[in-house]
């Protein structure tokens, strides 16, 4: 099988101020990943340095510079998806987890559980060697700012620079035809302590089979989970002859008519081939082309 990669930022209103960032962060996170494939590597490994980029990377809502809870914390949720096995591993509401895609990976790998929440997935993150940090360390002066504005007065997306959500994901295929799919995510800012997104629960945020494709959403999580997004749009290709983009296209056109809400997705079909959608006024994303170059967009 030839190998194929989609990332992305998360679709919110992007300012121009930080379109170049987010085109960036999601070059970085295809090289990272595309090395890895190129080289032979598995679809999971790719998927895991791909997003580990994004979430380090303060200009998006995963890891490093998520948005603070109401309490003014850094809550993360993530997934990771097995597009053979169909089996998941995802943690949420982590507080001191730096890289949470990690952390996934480590509950699909030797967890027999699927989701891990709160101190029992932080536990579980030092039984497997994964260091934990102080929640502090997590937290951009950025967004601490916006908080406390927000926080004053009405929740207004101004204070963040524009953005609402900048959830990452991504999806890959490997030359043994191994697909995965992952999604990590900060959550909404203000959210209430405990709230989990559409991002870590399988078949919303994140869904992958090999027999039809993998996708990871982004966008307003409560929409996101009426429609269960990912299974929606794998099932879209697995039953349809459209084209991958088509398929991106109608699940965020359902998302639309039946939730009025906003988002957009990234998929692979099970030909490896990309497609992406969004309503939003942008999406960052990026993809390897079959010739090995890059394409983002914003
Ligand atoms: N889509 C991210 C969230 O709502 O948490």
């Amino acid at each position: 099988m030839k190998p194929a990669l989609i990332v992305h930022g998360g679709a919110w209103d992007i300012p121009d101020v930080a379109v170049s960032a987010c085109k960036s962060g999601c070059e970085r996170a295809l090289t990272a990943g595309w090395q890895i494939l190129e080289a032979g590597g598995s679809a999971l490994d790719a998927i895991e340095a791909a997003v580990v980029i994004l979430e380090d990377d303060p200009v998006f809502d995963a890891g490093y510079g998520s948005h603070l809870n109401l309490d003014g914390r850094v809550e993360c949720d993530a997934i990771v998806m097995d597009g053979s096995t169909l089996r998941a591993g995802s943690a949420a509401t982590l507080q001191h987890v730096r890289n949470p895609v990690r952390l996934a990976r480590k509950v699909l790998e030797n967890c027999p559980h699927m989701m891990l929440v709160g101190d029992g997935a932080e536990r579980f993150a030092q039984e497997q060697v994964i260091k934990l940090c102080a929640n502090e360390e997590l937290v951009t002066d950025a967004e601490r700012e916006a908080w406390s504005k927000c926080k004053m007065g009405k929740h207004a997306s101004v204070f963040h620079r524009g953005h609402e959500q900048g959830t990452v994901g991504a999806v890959a295929m490997d030359r043994n035809g191994q697909l995965f799919a992952a999604t990590s995510t900060g959550g909404t800012c203000c959210k209430l302590p405990g709230r989990v997104g559409d991002s870590p629960l399988i078949g919303c945020g994140c869904y992958a089979d090999h027999e039809a494709g993998g996708v990871s959403c982004t966008g307003y999580g409560e929409a996101i989970m009426k429609i269960v997004m990912a299974k929606t749009a794998t099932d879209f290709l697995r039953q349809s002859s459209e084209s991958a983009m088509s398929v991106a296209r109608a699940s965020v056109d359902l998302l639309a008519s039946r939730t009025h809400a906003t988002g957009g997705l990234i998929l692979l079909d099970r030909q490896g081939n990309p497609g992406w959608a969004f309503n939003t006024p942008r999406m960052s994303y990026g993809y390897v082309q079959s010739d090995g170059s890059t394409v983002t967009g914003v």
